[in-house]
């Protein structure tokens, strides 16, 4: 039997009726809410080499040589606009998707080039949880250094045994706020 997860972050109740959160339509940062692994809790979700990581220390991979530079950030900045794009200024922009493999993933500057199998369907929730389509929820995996890196645990593929599941939340930053010029 199916289980059905109501959870605050997704929808809220009122008049005894469940309404839906609203899209996140503004920038925003992506946090680690709730793990079984307790230290990741509160770590930002980091865009860097074309996928994402929890550290505690960068906000990101980011270039800047163009334009204004010193009001960017350097924070990873996600833009949904209905375009899954990051908070970036580079002409084409970049996007942010699933990737056949799970991996979270952005689009390189200059290149709108995505692997065959990818989704860009993830929702982002004002004030709430930020969710991959068709997949039960989001993995946080160990990689070399001290990161983890982020997955949609996909039905069909296999994850090592020492990834751990993480919900993200929608963390909403100012209007107008630039990420950076790109993520490299
Ligand atoms: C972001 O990086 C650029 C250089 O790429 C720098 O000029 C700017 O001051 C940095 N912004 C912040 C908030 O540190």
């Amino acid at each position: 039997m199916p289980v059905l997860l109501i959870s605050s972050f997704l929808a809220f109740c009122t008049n005894g009726q469940l309404q839906p959160l609203a899209a996140q339509t503004g920038p925003f940062q992506v946090t680690v809410l709730s793990s079984p692994l307790t230290s990741l809790v509160g770590q930002d979700v980091n865009a860097c080499g074309e996928h994402f990581f929890l550290d505690t220390t960068a906000g990101g991979c980011t270039f800047c040589a163009f334009g204004s530079c010193a009001t960017f950030t350097n924070t990873t900045v996600f833009f949904p606009g209905g375009f899954n794009l990051m908070d970036t200024m580079v002409p084409g922009g970049q996007q942010y998707f699933v990737g056949p493999d799970g991996a979270l993933s952005y689009t390189a500057p200059h290149s709108a080039a995505i692997p065959p199998g990818s989704s860009f369907d993830i929702e982002a929730f004002q004030g709430g949880l930020f969710v991959p389509a068709n997949s039960n929820g989001w993995l946080a995996c160990p990689v070399p250094g001290p990161s983890q890196q982020i997955f949609a645990n996909l039905n069909g593929v296999v994850f090592p045994a020492n990834c751990v599941s993480v919900s993200l939340a929608v963390n909403a930053v100012p209007s107008g706020t630039v990420g950076a010029y790109e993520y490299v």
